[in-house]
């Protein structure tokens, strides 16, 4: 049995090429930090498709395993382990919901990010207005862009973290005399 203190818990979170691009990195990593989790490791990389392949193992029979590789290949991303009380599902209350459409304001993903999930619905000249072949490019080329990963339990967490750090570039730091914060 893990002996370790609840607030030792670990989780990882990835700010995702479309979140770099845009220009909020400091805004999703302020929003882990306010809410008093504390960061203990970071790189900013552009990881390789055979990398990421093994982080979304778990998914590869779905349709969209392809697409989500290119796209996570497609730029330069931050991964970070952030730690703390319930990290794991505080992690994921402040990410909010897979799928931007359904996210709940308050959320990175429900304030920064929206889907255009619903776009099979529009008409055929749409596409072509907005330079689009069909509505299967868009929805390849625009689904999911939604801003940030976040480890989904305890268990994957270790495994993901295991697989994005080196232990020794995992830092132990003590936030002094700031224990109200939790
Ligand atoms: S599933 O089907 O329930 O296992 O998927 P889910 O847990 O909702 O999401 C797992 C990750 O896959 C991403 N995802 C997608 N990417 C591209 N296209 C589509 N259609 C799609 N559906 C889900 C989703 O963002 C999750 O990635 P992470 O990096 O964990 O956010």
């Amino acid at each position: 049995k893990d002996k370790r203190p609840s607030w030792f818990e670990r989780t990882l979170v990835i700010l995702k090429p479309d979140g770099l691009q845009r220009a909020l990195s400091g805004e999703v990593l302020s929003r882990f930090e306010q809410r008093g989790l504390q960061l203990v490791a970071a790189k900013l990389i552009r990881p390789s498709a055979a990398h990421l392949k093994q982080h979304y193992w778990e998914l590869r029979d779905k349709p969209f395993f392809t697409n989500l590789v290119t796209f996570m290949s497609s730029g330069p991303i931050i991964a970070m382990v952030w730690q703390g009380t319930d990290a794991v599902a505080i992690g994921r209350a402040i990410i909010g919901a897979t799928d931007p459409m359904d996210a709940l304001p308050g959320t990175i993903r429900g304030d920064l990010c929206i889907t255009v999930g619903r776009c099979e619905e529009g008409p055929k000249e749409y596409w072509e207005l907005i330079g689009k072949r069909n509505k299967f490019s868009c929805l390849t080329n625009s689904r999911f862009r939604n801003v940030v990963h976040g480890s989904d339990s305890v268990e994957s967490a270790k495994h993901e973290i295991d697989l994005w750090f080196k232990p020794a570039e995992l830092v132990m730091w003590e936030r002094c005399c700031h224990d109200w914060v939790f």
